[in-house]
């Protein structure tokens, strides 16, 4: 019989994981360092990503932290790199980083919608090939997690552009999970749901960067209510998916969408 807590271990895996400076990235990180991966962590705000390496290391673990703009693709390639030059090896990619958006669709700007299509939508898939290109080089499996939304799950006023970059997102992963099947290299999306981190305060903050309190708390509540158990996640509902996707635990799941969400979209 398999000793089922140890396939959830990391010892020995060469993660990079992109987002690593903040929310669902940090807490993966987090979670990844603690289990025995070693760990690149890509962040276009390169502070935010250092300090989670620093508290990886502080706690025991292996974490370096590198600048990623994931809209240039030589930054994801930079990040396999780094990892390959530190570690001579890839096992786990995960494509965290994103941000949110919302706007009817007949005020979404050309230069909106480019730079949310370069953020959630090219990011992913340069992440997604500087990955792969490593992996099938390696010939020895690996493990690729894109971050989708429940966004993608239905149909609300101003989501046009963050929900169809997510959708894309998942559709990108299920390609790259039959293009890298024959050498046992999974890849499968995760779909959150509501989950309270720094990209829940994005639209309760001021042009200043004030986050509006009692905004927060609403937003929270109307969030939570979307769910039949009326409640919001936190980032480690997320974090304990990826573990398990990012593991041997998971060695027969590939080309899927993975959703932790409170069950709202049945109530949708
Ligand atoms: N929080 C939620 O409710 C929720 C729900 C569904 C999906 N998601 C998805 O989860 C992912 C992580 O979100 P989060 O909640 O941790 O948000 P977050 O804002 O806490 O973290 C996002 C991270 O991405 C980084 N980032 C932004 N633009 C970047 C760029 N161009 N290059 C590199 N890094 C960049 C930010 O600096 C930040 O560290 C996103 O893809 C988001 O769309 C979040």
């Amino acid at each position: 019989m398999t000793d089922a807590l140890a396939s959830f271990r990391l010892d020995g895996k060469v993660a990079v994981l992109t987002g690593g400076g903040s929310g669902i990235g940090k807490a993966t990180a987090e979670l990844f360092g603690a289990v025995g991966a070693k760990l690149v962590l890509g962040d276009i705000d390169e502070a935010g990503a250092e300090a989670t390496a620093a508290e990886i290391r502080e706690g025991g673990g292996e974490a370096v932290a590198q600048r990623c703009d994931i809209t240039v693709k030589a930054d994801l390639d930079a990040l396999v790199a780094r990892a390959v030059a530190d570690h001579g090896r890839l096992d786990v990619m995960g494509n965290i980083a994103g941000v949110p958006h919302n706007q009817m669709i007949v005020d979404v700007t050309e230069d909106e919608l480019d730079r949310m299509l370069a953020i959630n939508l090219k990011g992913p898939f340069y992440g997604v090939q500087a990955a792969l290109a490593q992996m099938l080089s390696q010939d020895e499996g690996g493990s690729i997690i894109n971050v989708a939304s429940s966004g993608m799950d239905f149909a609300a006023p101003t989501l046009s552009v963050y929900a169809m970059t997510k959708a894309a997102v998942a559709s990108l992963s299920r390609t790259a999970a039959i293009e890298g099947a024959h050498k046992k290299i999974r890849v499968n999306t995760i779909a959150p749901g509501a989950t309270v981190s720094a990209f829940t305060e994005v639209s309760v903050t001021d042009a200043e960067g004030n986050v509006n309190p009692d905004a927060l708390e609403g937003k929270i509540k109307m969030l939570a209510g979307a769910s039949p158990m009326q409640m919001v996640g936190d980032v480690d509902d997320q974090a304990n998916l990826m573990l398990y996707l990012a593991s041997d635990a998971s060695k027969f799941a590939t080309g899927q969408i993975w959703r932790c969400n409170g069950g709202a979209p049945m109530v949708w």
